[in-house]
């Protein structure tokens, strides 16, 4: 018989059975966005989670917690939008007080005039802003909303905190945005950010993906590297992104997020957990772990622990997007958190 892993191993640890150990998560605030990415969600949004579903902030802190004690190093706030959550400073600094080693933030920008002031006080340090187009026009058209000169000013507001670790995130899409990498590469240049460009990835209902669609990562490379040459940074620990600096010294760098041309799930060190409370091993996972139903219902920290323990382990080797039969999973991005 197996030992329950918690009574023996000293020092419990989010490992699955290929031995990769998860030290990052990925924690969704709220499934709610105030755009509507093409990709993402139809025009008229998805069927928000009614408040009730949503884990409140003392369920998130008591399964970080947990989480912490079994390795969790680092998380990344994510939503829908996450600056919607309400009062979300007062969570960065609650979980500034747990043992985590990082805590970052992925956001579309429009609210941060508003509100970095006080997620700078809470501690924040590290933000990873979409953006997919430097064309208003097309930022429209891909969004559904106006909203560009609203994103453009919370770029321009981040510049007031120059401690910041910035980096922009660029989902590319054939035929639409993936004549930008050049403005993007020169925007990188210029500020100083890192800027990744995703691979287009089949999420949700409704995100109209096909194979064709997807632009590798290494074309839009290519591209850079002919006009501004790039060198290779030489990565430290697992990291979904290939990253690249600019050979005549330009600040700045490039990401290439290549999760469909190459999939990098054999070093996948995360895991999800939802807004309202389930947990997902992949992106890609048609099943999840709820843990808010016993979280609610009392379970202890070494009952959690256990659930959690057992889930991670059955994580699935990967996804399967290029091979036949791939079943998509019916969360959006929207309501996984990226
Ligand atoms: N494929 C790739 N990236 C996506 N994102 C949202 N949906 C997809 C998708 N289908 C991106 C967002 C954001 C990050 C969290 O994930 O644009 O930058
Ligand atoms: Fe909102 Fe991000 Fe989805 Fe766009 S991709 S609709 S910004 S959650």
């Amino acid at each position: 018989m197996s030992p329950e892993p918690l009574l023996t191993d000293p020092k419990p640890r989010l490992q699955d059975r290929f031995g990769r150990v998860a030290s990052k998560l990925r924690l969704s605030v709220t499934d709610r966005c105030n755009l509507r990415c093409l990709y993402c969600m139809p025009a008229e949004g998805l069927a928000w989670q009614p408040k009730t579903e949503i884990l409140s902030f003392e369920e998130i802190l008591t399964l970080v917690g947990i989480f912490s004690q079994l390795g969790i190093e680092q998380i990344r706030l994510t939503g829908g939008e996450p600056l919607l959550r309400q009062d979300l400073p007062q969570l960065v600094a609650a979980l500034g007080q747990l043992p985590l080693k990082k805590i970052a933030l992925t956001s579309n920008g429009i609210l941060l005039p508003e509100l970095m002031p006080a997620l700078y006080r809470a501690g924040l340090r590290s933000l990873n802003i979409s953006l997919d187009s430097l064309l208003p026009a097309r930022f429209a058209q891909l969004t559904r909303r106006d909203d560009y000169d609203r994103v453009l000013a919370g770029l321009a507001h981040l510049e007031n905190y120059p401690d910041l670790a910035i980096k922009l995130n660029v989902v590319v899409l054939r035929g639409f945005n993936a004549d930008e990498a050049l403005p993007f590469a020169e925007l990188a240049r210029e500020k100083a950010w890192s800027v990744r460009f995703i691979e287009f990835m089949p999420l949700g209902k409704s995100d109209g993906w096909l194979p064709t669609e997807v632009v590798p990562g290494e074309t839009l490379r290519q591209e850079i590297a002919a006009i501004y040459p790039l060198l290779p940074i030489e990565a430290a620990g697992a990291n979904p992104a290939s990253r690249w600096c600019f050979a005549d010294g330009a600040p700045g760098e490039i990401g290439l997020i290549n999760s469909v041309s190459e999939p990098f799930c054999q070093s996948c060190n995360r895991i999800r957990l939802t807004a309202d409370g389930m947990l997902r091993n992949c992106l890609f996972s048609t099943q999840e772990l709820n843990l808010k139903a016993p979280l609610r219902e009392g379970a202890s920290t070494a009952e959690l622990s256990a659930l959690i323990l057992n889930w991670v382990a059955q994580k699935e080797a990967g996804h399967q997007i290029n091979q036949v039969g791939f079943e998509r999973p019916l969360r959006s991005m929207s309501q996984i958190g990226g």
